[in-house]
This record gives C-alpha cells, sequence and structure tokens, in this order.
C-alpha cells in the first residue's frame, strides 16, 4: 500500500468511494478546489492504482480541520484509515500545524474509535448538524 498526495486524476475513484460512503457527498468540484489550496493537505491511499481511501485536512494559521476519511467498503477493518491519518497527521505537523480537530456523527462508532486511538479526545456536542438523517456532530480535537 502507498499513501501518496492525491491528484486530480484519482477523482473519479475519491468520488465513488465518497458517494458509496456519505448521504451528503462532496462534490467532485469541491475536492478539486480543497486540493489546489497549499493550505491544505489531502492524501490517498492507493495499492496497484486502485484507491483504497482517502483523507483530507485544511490548515488554518497552525489548526488543521481534518475534512475527509474514507476507506472503500471491500478494504475496511484492514488499518487503511489508521495508516493515512497518521500520515496526514505526520505531514501536517512538518506544516507547522499542532492542533487538529473533527465533527464525526456521533453514531459513527468505527470512525470514533479510530479516532480515539489516534488520540483525539471529544469536546463538544453540536445539536442536529448532520442532515440525512439528522444527527449531533462530536466535536474532537488532538
Ligand atoms: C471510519 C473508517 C474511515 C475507518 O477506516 P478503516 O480502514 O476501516 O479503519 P482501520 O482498519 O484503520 O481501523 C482502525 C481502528 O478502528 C477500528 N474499527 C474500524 N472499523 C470498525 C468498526 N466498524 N467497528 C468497530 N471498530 C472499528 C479497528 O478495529 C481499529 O481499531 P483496533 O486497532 O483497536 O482494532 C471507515 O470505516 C469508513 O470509511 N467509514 C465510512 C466513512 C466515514 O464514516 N468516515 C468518517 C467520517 S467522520
Amino acid at each position: 500500500m502507498l499513501i501518496r498526495q492525491m491528484r486530480e486524476e484519482d477523482m473519479e475513484q475519491v468520488y465513488s468511494i465518497e458517494s458509496s460512503s456519505f448521504s451528503r457527498p462532496w462534490s467532485k468540484d469541491s475536492f478539486l478546489s480543497s486540493l489546489k489550496s497549499p493550505n491544505n493537505l489531502y492524501l490517498v491511499a492507493e495499492e496497484k492504482g486502485t484507491i483504497l481511501g482517502y483523507c483530507g485536512v485544511w490548515g488554518i494559521v497552525g489548526e488543521g480541520e481534518i475534512t475527509n476519511v474514507a476507506v472503500h467498503r471491500d478494504f475496511r477493518k484492514q488499518g487503511v484509515g489508521e495508516a493515512m491519518l497518521r500520515e496526514l497527521l505526520r505531514q501536517a505537523k512538518e506544516k507547522e500545524i499542532t492542533a487538529f480537530t473533527l465533527e464525526v456523527r456521533l453514531s459513527n462508532q468505527s470512525a470514533i474509535h479510530l479516532y480515539r486511538k489516534l488520540g483525539f479526545a471529544a469536546t463538544a456536542v453540536r445539536k442536529n448538524y448532520y442532515e440525512a438523517p439528522t444527527e449531533d456532530a462530536l466535536i474532537m480535537w488532538l
């Protein structure tokens, strides 16, 4: 498995994972414009041309907001999410990002488990933050 920067050519596979993982997926254009900012960092995990998963962080004055994390259904629970996020955090720290935050659905136990394992702690609940279905968000910080 190779973890590398996301490129425009990855977009079809990234969007396919995104749209099968979330009820309100990001558009390809949202990914493409996010990729272009030098303050952001987007990585994919790839195996022989197949994108296994991706993650991204937006850097805003020393703080990193993790905006996207998803692993292809067929490759979950194999350590891909953890490996990608560890690399994302490592590279972001090199860019002087010292604190990280993210939001996650309260019911998303697999993601919350992974974020806790990486050292994130829950700090707040944002009521009815998500749609389809309506659900509270857990705010986590590292
Ligand atoms: C959340 C997600 C990214 C995890 O990716 P993954 O590659 O399956 O995770 P890993 O294999 O690296 O697992 C890391 C840890 O989480 C645990 N975990 C993963 N899926 C789990 C599940 N369904 N239930 C319980 N624990 C789970 C693993 O057991 C592992 O912990 P451990 O080492 O203590 O056993 C993946 O499930 C996914 O893409 N979900 C849909 C999209 C999503 O919800 N993204 C997050 C939005 S905030």
